[in-house]
């Protein structure tokens, strides 16, 4: 899979190790984020990673800053991302099955190294059911963009 990474300068540090870990499992990943010791701000940083996934060149997004809470907030503004801001497992895995996440946001003064990465396991290996149940609730919730 192509993953698009991003980060603000609150999570430097995790988005590295999160990207060694995508490649350690055979992802390719597309790192947009700040670099240790550089500033940036959360929308610009979600803005860089959504951005890719609307042109169809990373099929999911990683977006890491202190809480995720801005970066979820700023990538759900854009049009076609469905952004998640998780913590812990079950949540990563059940935002993938019903809401077809595209999306995983977290907080690096949230979650440790090790939680950081089974949130990413879970999301990256958990598809879409792509049941009619889910189907017409992402459908509606999609619709709410174009009112
Ligand atoms: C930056 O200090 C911090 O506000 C940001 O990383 C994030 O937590 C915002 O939601």
């Amino acid at each position: 899979m192509v993953i698009a990474i991003g980060n603000d300068h609150a999570a430097p540090e995790l988005k590295l190790a999160c990207a060694a870990h995508l490649e350690e499992n055979g992802h390719t990943v597309i790192d947009t984020g700040c670099a240790v010791g550089e500033k940036c701000d959360y929308p610009d940083a979600a803005r860089k990673v959504c951005e890719l996934i609307q042109q169809g060149k990373a099929q999911l997004g990683i977006l890491i800053c202190g809480t995720g809470i801005g970066m979820s907030m700023s990538a759900n503004k854009f049009k076609g991302i469905r952004a998640a801001c998780c913590s812990e497992v079950f949540s990563a895995r059940l935002t993938r099955e019903h809401n077809d996440a595209n999306v995983l946001c977290f907080g690096a003064r949230v979650v440790g190294e090790g939680t950081a990465f089974d949130l990413i396991d879970a999301f990256v290996n958990t598809p879409y059911s792509n049941g009619e149940r889910h189907a017409k609730r992402v459908a509606k919730m999609m619709a709410i963009e174009n009112e």
